[in-house]
């Protein structure tokens, strides 16, 4: 994975067709997808249940951009070494998940993989800075995590500021929730690089009508280079 600072739309499979999940990634990658957004949740962090490592093992032969694992868990350093064996690119752990996030994000890499931190909401921008120097991309939630198609919450500040904290590092900015071609440029414009989207990607669309979920993106990607 080289990097850049492009704008690139991650789909969240949360809004797929859960019996369909390897034509519904091949499907959204097909239509433009940089990335594929997997969204992990444990009933007890956040109040949904999704999917665990065999099902995310069983994605990554369909996804040819890059695998990004949201993980909604806690605890979860016992599960590092499971998603690094199911193949993932990016894998994201929540500051609020547990007291030691440093040592969670020394395990996600020594794992392999890159390291990801989320940040609910209600946490401030600050509870990154002793960390940057091991993290390669910063989860912004922009709902409270556990569910797609959550109103969006304006989190400007927030982004504008972890920008400027970031400065020259190889650190992504990922918005993720209520991503749509209303909100997604504000958050451009404040320094996000990764916009993840489920139900504005996903809408009225389907393995059989795909050119929707090209439409969806292309509508997001316009509206933030205007
Ligand atoms: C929420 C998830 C999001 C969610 C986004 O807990 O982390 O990735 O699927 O869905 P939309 O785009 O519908 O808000
Ligand atoms: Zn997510």
């Amino acid at each position: 994975m080289t990097f850049d600072r492009s704008i690139k739309i991650a789909p969240s499979i949360l809004s797929a067709d859960f019996a369909n999940f390897g034509a519904e990634i091949q499907a959204i990658e097909a239509q433009g997808a940089d990335w594929v957004h997997i969204d992990v949740m444990d009933g007890h962090f956040v109040p949904n249940l999704t999917f665990g490592p065999m099902a995310v093992k069983a994605f990554r032969p369909h996804v040819k951009t890059v695998m990004d694992v949201h993980l909604m868990i806690a605890p979860v350093d016992p599960y590092i070494d499971a998603y690094a064996d199911a193949g993932t690119d990016i894998l994201t752990a929540h500051v609020e998940a547990g007291p030691h996030i440093h040592r969670t994000l020394q395990a996600i890499r020594g794992a392999g993989m890159k390291a990801g931190v989320a940040l609910n909401p209600g946490t401030p921008a600050e509870a990154v800075v002793h960390l940057l120097d091991l993290t390669d991309l910063i989860c912004v939630m922009t709902v409270n995590p556990g569910f797609g198609g959550q109103k969006y919450i304006d989190m400007t500040a927030k982004v504008r500021r972890l920008r400027e904290m970031v400065g020259d590092r190889e650190i992504h900015i990922e918005i993720d929730g209520g991503m749509d071609p209303n909100t997604a440029p504000g958050m451009a414009a404040a320094g996000a690089d990764v916009l993840v989207a489920g139900s504005a990607v996903f809408r009225d669309g389907s393995v059989q009508k795909p050119e929707v979920y090209g439409a969806n993106m292309r509508a997001i990607r316009f509206a933030v280079a205007r």
